[in-house]
């Protein structure tokens, strides 16, 4: 039995103010089923982890550089987000591709570097609606998978985490329906256990895009989704927690 896993990533989003004022909202004690993380910005993941002491809520990174240290303006490592008590980081979310440019090739090198400095990267993957009305929504996301996957060794296939995204449904209220992300989860499982059934087994697939509390049931309810990727919904602390109370 996989537990769920429910991650909210806050974006570009907050101030100290606002955080403080959500994380006081949050249910910490824990949920038996399920484990929360949240995503702050960088700026705030010290900040941020020093208010989750004692919390059941975990700390997660949005990026992560594919190098460990060096002369890189601007890039954080997964070695600094391992310095502060992370757990996971997203790579690969659809913004960090269109907006930054970053190819399977980059996302499967910070899947490498994160799993190495023992971080849990959420991987995402996900089609545009172009790629969707043409039919290409499996072969788009086999070949983003098989990016990250050709760089993992067996070992490594179950300690990732997978987030299936559809870009058009991020952010726009529209969201998959349970068929359609259940059809893609299926599709990245098999993927992965061709690599590895008894870990693709382990391996927790997440929902991303639009998932809000009044979905989040029918969403979690299908056998291949095993949380969700929140963004918007995670700003909101009484949406936030309604989203894990559905997870379980
Ligand atoms: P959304 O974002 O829940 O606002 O659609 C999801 C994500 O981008 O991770």
């Amino acid at each position: 039995m996989r537990r769920k896993l429910v991650v909210g990533n806050w974006k570009m989003h907050g101030s100290k103010t606002a955080i403080a004022d959500l994380l006081s909202k949050l249910p910490h004690t824990g949920l038996s089923n399920t484990e929360v993380a949240v995503c702050p910005p960088f700026v705030y993941l010290q900040w941020v982890e020093r208010q989750l002491a004692g919390s059941a809520i975990a700390l997660g990174a949005q990026n992560v550089a594919s190098a460990l240290q060096g002369a890189y303006t601007g890039e954080v490592s997964a070695t600094m987000l391992r310095d502060l008590e992370c757990r996971f980081v997203i790579v690969g979310h659809s913004e960090r591709r269109a907006l930054f440019g970053e190819s399977n090739t980059d996302v499967a090198d910070k899947t490498k570097i994160a799993l190495e400095q023992d971080l849990i990267p959420i991987v995402c993957v996900g089609e545009s609606l172009a790629e969707r009305e043409a039919d290409a929504t499996l072969e788009v996301i086999g070949a983003q998978l098989d990016a990250v996957l050709a760089v993992l060794d067996r070992a490594q296939v179950s300690r990732i985490v997978v987030a299936y995204e559809p870009v058009w449904a991020i952010g726009t209220g529209r969201t998959a329906t349970p068929e359609q992300a259940q059809a893609v989860h299926a599709f990245i499982r098999d993927r992965l256990a061709s690599i590895d059934p008894a870990a693709a087994a382990k391996t927790r697939i997440l929902y991303g895009g639009s998932v809000k509390a009044d979905n989040a049931a029918t969403l979690f309810a299908q056998n291949d989704i095993d949380g969700g990727l929140v963004g918007g919904a995670s700003l909101n602390a009484e949406e936030f927690t309604a989203i894990c109370n559905a997870a379980g």
